[in-house]
């Protein structure tokens, strides 16, 4: 399949690969390319609304981080099998169960923007939206069922965990919970998990030892936390037209995400940030106010030091990996996530 012009570079300032291999890059940006005709094939439907709405946010872009950790990690495996139809099948699904999540978490956090475009709960409805991200995960379903039964089971475990993740996070800490474990905890369940999976689905898909396969599951785990985590830190730190999305969603919707966290325990945080940060922020101007006494606070600052500790965490298990290209690239990534939040 021919790649696109600049696919590269995109791939390399989207998530911030770094390695020097001409050839690697070129693998990623071919198995993305499939990955990208197999996800509008999938989503056909010969009902209009349907197809519309499913295609809504699969054109509207997006990192593709999921499925292009599956290709990296499928570098470790058979130097034949690399790109080929099941890695691909794969790639495509968690991107699939990646998206029916977002179409569901926007009708809950009431977002109306993705993607940089408009959400489908904003520009359809709720039930719209919920009856979407259904289908995705119908069809996730159905391009992992091809690939046998533990590859089914395992993405059916990830998806019980990350919903898990969603109903903690929506819930909260239990009595007696400490907030920042429950928070780090929650973002491994609804971020870590699928990113994890990706990992392995790479490693289990082209042949890697099980050992391999091992070390990207939990390389995956961490460091889908970390750009969690990152993602969090950036949500308050980073002006709303770099986001894509309604900055302050989560102050909107009183979820108190680690800066915020850190931020109420400090008994140095002023006395309007811990009031603000008492209930959901509703109004416009009180959210900036919000965002801007967050930025000043210790909150940030030690919330990038739990982000760095991730980042480092993941690294040191690629230890375990053959020296390669491929994992030079995962490397990169670790890096970036901590690099774009400053
Ligand atoms: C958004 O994920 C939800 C989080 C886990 C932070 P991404 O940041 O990967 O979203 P897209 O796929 O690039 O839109
Ligand atoms: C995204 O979570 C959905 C999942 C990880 C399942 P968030 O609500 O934290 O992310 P954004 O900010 O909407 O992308
Ligand atoms: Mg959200
Ligand atoms: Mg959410």
């Amino acid at each position: 399949m021919p790649v696109q012009g600049g696919a590269i570079e995109e791939l390399r300032a989207s998530v911030g690969l770094q390695f020097e291999d001409e050839e690697l890059a070129h693998v990623l940006a071919e198995g993305l390319a499939h990955v990208e005709k197999l996800l509008h094939d999938t989503v056909r439907s010969d009902v209009q609304p349907v197809q519309e709405a499913a295609t809504h946010l699969v054109d509207a872009g997006g990192k593709r981080f999921r499925p292009l950790f599956t290709l990296l990690a499928a570098q470790f495996g058979s130097a034949e099998v690399g790109n080929t139809g099941d890695v691909v099948a794969a790639a495509a699904a968690v991107e699939l169960v990646h998206l029916a999540t977002l179409y569901h978490d926007d009708v809950m956090d009431e977002a109306t923007m993705r993607r940089g475009a408009q959400s489908a709960n904003a520009r359809w409805d709720n039930t719209i939206a919920i009856l979407t991200g259904d289908f995705l995960f119908a069809h996730a379903s159905r391009l992992v069922a091809d690939l046998g039964t533990e590859t089914a089971r395992i993405i059916a475990d990830t998806f019980g965990e990350l919903v898990t993740g969603q109903m903690r996070e929506t819930v909260g800490p239990g009595a007696g919970e400490d907030p920042v474990e429950h928070y780090l905890s929650v973002i491994g369940q609804k971020t870590g998990s699928l990113i994890a999976t990706s990992g392995r689905f790479g490693g289990m898909l082209s042949g890697a030892d099980e050992q391999h396969t091992a070390v990207l599951r939990r390389f995956g785990d961490l460091i889908g936390t970390a750009f969690q985590l990152s993602d969090d830190i950036i949500d308050i730190a980073s002006p709303s037209a770099e986001l894509g999305k309604v900055q302050g969603t989560d102050l909107r919707e009183g979820v108190r995400t680690l800066p915020m966290l850190y931020a109420l325990a400090d008994p140095a945080s002023s006395p309007r940030l811990i009031e603000l940060l008492s209930a959901p922020v509703t109004e416009d101007a009180l959210v900036a106010e919000a965002l801007e006494l967050l930025r000043d606070s210790d909150g940030l600052g030690r919330a990038r030091v739990t982000l760095s500790d991730y980042a480092r965490r993941a690294r040191a298990e690629l230890a375990a990996l053959p020296a390669t290209p491929a994992r030079d690239a995962c490397e990169s990534v670790a890096d970036y996530l901590v690099a774009r939040t400053h």
